[in-house]
């Protein structure tokens, strides 16, 4: 089904994006969200992006940065970070974006392929890369338990979009967990997964950032 655009803008949904942003980053040393990627912040890169394909963002930031930054305080996890944005996101959004700042390099592009998918019918959306590598489910004493089949995995990442009700309901019990599609397909609903992009990748260790750095400056 094709969705009926003007500009950006679905017609008859409200878009609206939470980026969350309230990390410490510990397997970083700092909070990566910070850092500068060609002079503009990590988080700067990815709420420009979540501007430009939303009717309005929430960013959630440390309780050190939110009021300076007309942000909101994110929480203790990520899942808290996100109902602190849920909280602050106006009852009439009919869908709801969230992305990590730590994925600065997502395209608007991919923003409206979930979107998309949302206005299609499903109760969520989230982009998924192959997965090249051979995974093992493995025991506290790192016996390989079992393996999956490579073929039924993908990598998934951020933004995630979902039908707003469906999002709010999800996190109604304070549930936890990496990522909000986990908690929409345990609350019953349909999450579909649309094409990722090998660019969107999330800046965890500082060879990540160099990674992203050298992107910036056509050297990779
Ligand atoms: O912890 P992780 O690296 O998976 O974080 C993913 C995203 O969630 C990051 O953008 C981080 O800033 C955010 N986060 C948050 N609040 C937390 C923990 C993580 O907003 N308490």
């Amino acid at each position: 089904m094709s969705v009926n655009t003007i500009g950006t803008q679905k017609i008859g949904e409200k878009i609206w994006t939470i980026v969350v942003a309230a990390g410490s980053g510990t397997r970083f040393g700092s909070p990566k969200q910070f850092e500068l990627i060609n002079e503009r912040r990590v988080v700067d890169w990815a709420v420009e992006t979540a501007r430009a394909a939303s009717d309005g963002v929430i960013v959630v930031l440390p309780a050190t940065h939110a009021q300076s930054e007309s942000g909101v305080v994110g929480g203790s996890t990520r899942s808290a970070s996100v109902r602190s944005g849920l909280a602050a996101v106006p009852l009439d959004a009919s869908i709801i974006c969230v992305h990590d700042a730590a994925r600065p390099f997502a395209s608007e592009f991919l923003f409206h392929e979930v979107v998309d998918a949302v206005c299609a019918g499903a109760d969520g959306a989230v982009p998924g890369l192959p997965v090249v590598d051979t995974i093992k489910f493995i025991s506290n004493d790192n016996v390989v338990v079992s393996t999956p089949d490579r073929r039924q995995l993908v990598a998934v990442q951020t933004p995630q979009a979902f039908r707003a009700k469906v999002l709010r309901d999800a996190h109604a019990s304070n549930p936890e967990s990496t990522d909000d599609a986990t908690l929409v397909e345990t609350n019953g609903g349909r999450v579909v997964v649309v094409h990722g992009d090998p660019l969107n990748r999330k800046l965890t260790t500082p060879e990540d950032m160099n990674w992203a750095r050298a992107i910036t400056r056509g050297e990779v």
